[in-house]
């Protein structure tokens, strides 16, 4: 199974110049698992901050009301004991019942989680269906760095080649 994969078969089953449908989104399934896997490892928001509101002690030391504190996305992202081998990109994690819950937080938990998530997941799967199934692309610097400008952003802005597909 790939990302491509998944988004041929569903460009397939649509007729020419047919809009994906809510139900299309549904069935992204892996592509999804993909992108989830890309956020493990490079979280596009590194943490928020919460108010104490009431003082606490986590691990010994006493956290008083009216701190800021701010909770990092990588924390969990990294941990071999929630991902093992965790710098390896294996979208296999996010099948079946997938990571334990407040491991996998690139759009944080609890009250507070971003409120945009279900927003971006269908802007990202609708960008990637588009990309992987009517474009080729390579990028223009396979190395380039990765800058974390608070979110990662590619050095040189990401250049890439786009080769347009035959349409079959
Ligand atoms: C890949 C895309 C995105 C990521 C990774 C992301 C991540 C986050 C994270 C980590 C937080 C803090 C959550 C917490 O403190 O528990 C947050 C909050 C928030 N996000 Fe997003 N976000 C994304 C896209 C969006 C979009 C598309 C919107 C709006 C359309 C949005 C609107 C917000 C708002 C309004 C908050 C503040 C929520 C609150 O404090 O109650 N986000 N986001």
């Amino acid at each position: 199974m790939s990302a491509r994969g998944e988004q041929v078969e569903i460009a397939k089953s649509k007729g020419p110049d047919e809009l994906l449908s809510w139900n299309d989104i549904q069935k992204m399934k892996y592509t999804w698992n993909v992108a989830c896997e890309a956020m493990r490892l490079s979280p596009p928001s590194q943490g928020a901050f919460r108010e104490v509101t009431t003082e606490l002690i986590y691990l010994g030391v006493t956290i008083p009301k009216g701190w800021k504190a701010y909770w990092t996305v990588a924390s969990t992202h990294k941990n071999p004991k929630y991902f093992p081998d965790p710098e390896k990109f294996d979208p296999s994690r996010f099948e079946g019942s997938g990571p334990a819950p407040y491991t996998f937080v690139p759009f944080g938990g609890g009250p507070r989680m971003c409120p945009g998530k279900e927003y971006a997941r269908l802007e990202i799967l609708t960008f990637i269906h588009n990309v992987v199934t009517k474009f080729k692309w390579e990028k223009v610097n396979p190395n380039e760095k990765i800058l974390f400008n608070l979110a990662p952003t590619p050095q040189n802005g990401f250049p890439i080649h786009l080769e347009p597909l035959k349409k079959n």
